[in-house]
């Protein structure tokens, strides 16, 4: 069964191809993602008008690739899969629309998946596939949750930010610290010549005794950490961006480590794109070693997002069951 999926929630366009018969977990056959980065950096951030129009012109350029790549044509293709959401709602409607009248004009169907579903999922694409059960750390640009994942479909929320998500907080104190959008990856470059010990700043909910995140207040913390050294910031931003880091990644790591002891699961699936963050890799990897828990993550490149995790997480729903799929190409986004 061959699965053509489309990524469009935010600012990039991601295609890809899954063989999802006869394996026990989909192979992936190929796959292409096109980044907006450069298109919204100039704004400083993701301008949704322009995302829409971009993943128009790139969804069929990216399909045709990627069926060029595995050496098959489209009339090979099964299902053809989108995210449904969450995401913005001009973006999303364009790979549910591209994905709905492609596959009315190959007479297959067409079928929505959970974008944090495609994270979750991610993992199984990697060398080292994870097994149910595990507690899974979803870290991105919109979430941050920990939940309870015992089959493909069956996820228990466990906790989640009651406000801003660790990407955000990431993004957001990046922004502060003048550094280019997406903040995330360039505050971690930064971080790397810094001094985490520099700056004291909150780690919120640390001690809270359930599993739920806030990160809205650290920004703030750094903005008036920003404000109070003035003139001196440009020589301590590399300390204050260390800082930063240093307190997301303790928090979930705390979290983290509480999810697994709660749950007393021995395996720990780590996805979205602050997952591809080095410093929350190696002290989640020190922490879970001495537990004797087994962590996984995506390959780095399927960390953020792309098309294969949504190929993915259609194929295994395909496999285990989960999908009715009843030949309308009738659909709707949904952007929360
Ligand atoms: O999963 P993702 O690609 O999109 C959403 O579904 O939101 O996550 C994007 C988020 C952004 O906030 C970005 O800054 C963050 O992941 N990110 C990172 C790193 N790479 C991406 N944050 C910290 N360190 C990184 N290396
Ligand atoms: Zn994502």
């Amino acid at each position: 069964m061959i699965v053509l999926g489309f990524e469009s929630s935010c600012d990039e366009t991601g295609v890809a191809l899954v063989d999802a018969a006869g394996h026990a977990i989909p192979r992936l056959l190929s796959h292409a993602l096109h980044s907006q980065i450069a298109m919204h950096q100039a704004y400083g951030g993701v301008v949704p008008e322009l995302a829409s129009r971009d993943h128009i012109r790139r969804a069929l350029p990216l399909t045709e690739y990627v069926i060029k790549q595995s050496n098959l044509t489209l009339a090979d293709v099964d299902v053809v899969a989108y995210t449904r959401g969450p995401g913005l709602a001009g973006a999303l409607l364009v790979g549910a629309g591209v994905a709905c009248a492609l596959a009315a004009a190959l007479g297959k169907p067409a079928m929505g998946v959970h974008h944090l579903e495609g994270h979750l999922l991610s993992p199984f694409l990697s060398q080292d596939p994870p097994e149910f059960p595990f507690v899974a750390l979803l870290v991105s640009g919109g979430h941050t949750q920990l939940m309870r994942v015992d089959a493909v479909g069956s996820y228990a929320l466990l906790g989640e930010s009651i406000d801003d998500a660790a990407g955000e907080a990431f993004d957001k104190s990046a922004k502060l610290l003048g550094l280019p959008y997406p903040g995330g990856p360039h505050l971690a470059k930064l971080a790397e010549q810094g001094d985490a010990k520099a700056f004291n700043l909150p780690r919120p909910l640390m001690h809270s005794g359930d599993l739920n995140f806030s990160f809205s207040g650290l920004k703030t913390a750094v903005l008036t950490q920003a404000k109070k050294l003035g003139d001196q910031l440009e020589n301590r931003k590399a300390d204050l961006a260390a800082s930063t880091q240093a307190a997301i990644v303790e928090v979930l790591l705390k979290k983290a480590m509480s999810a697994m002891t709660l749950t007393g699961l021995k395996r720990l699936v780590v996805a979205g794109g602050v997952g591809a963050n080095a410093d929350l890799r190696n002290q989640l990897n020190a922490a879970c070693a001495k537990r004797g828990i087994r962590v996984h993550y995506p390959e780095l490149h399927l960390c953020t997002d792309n098309g294969a995790m949504i190929a993915l997480a259609a194929g295994m729903r395909l496999q285990a069951g989960l999908e009715a799929l009843d030949g309308a190409y009738s659909f709707d986004v949904k952007p929360r």
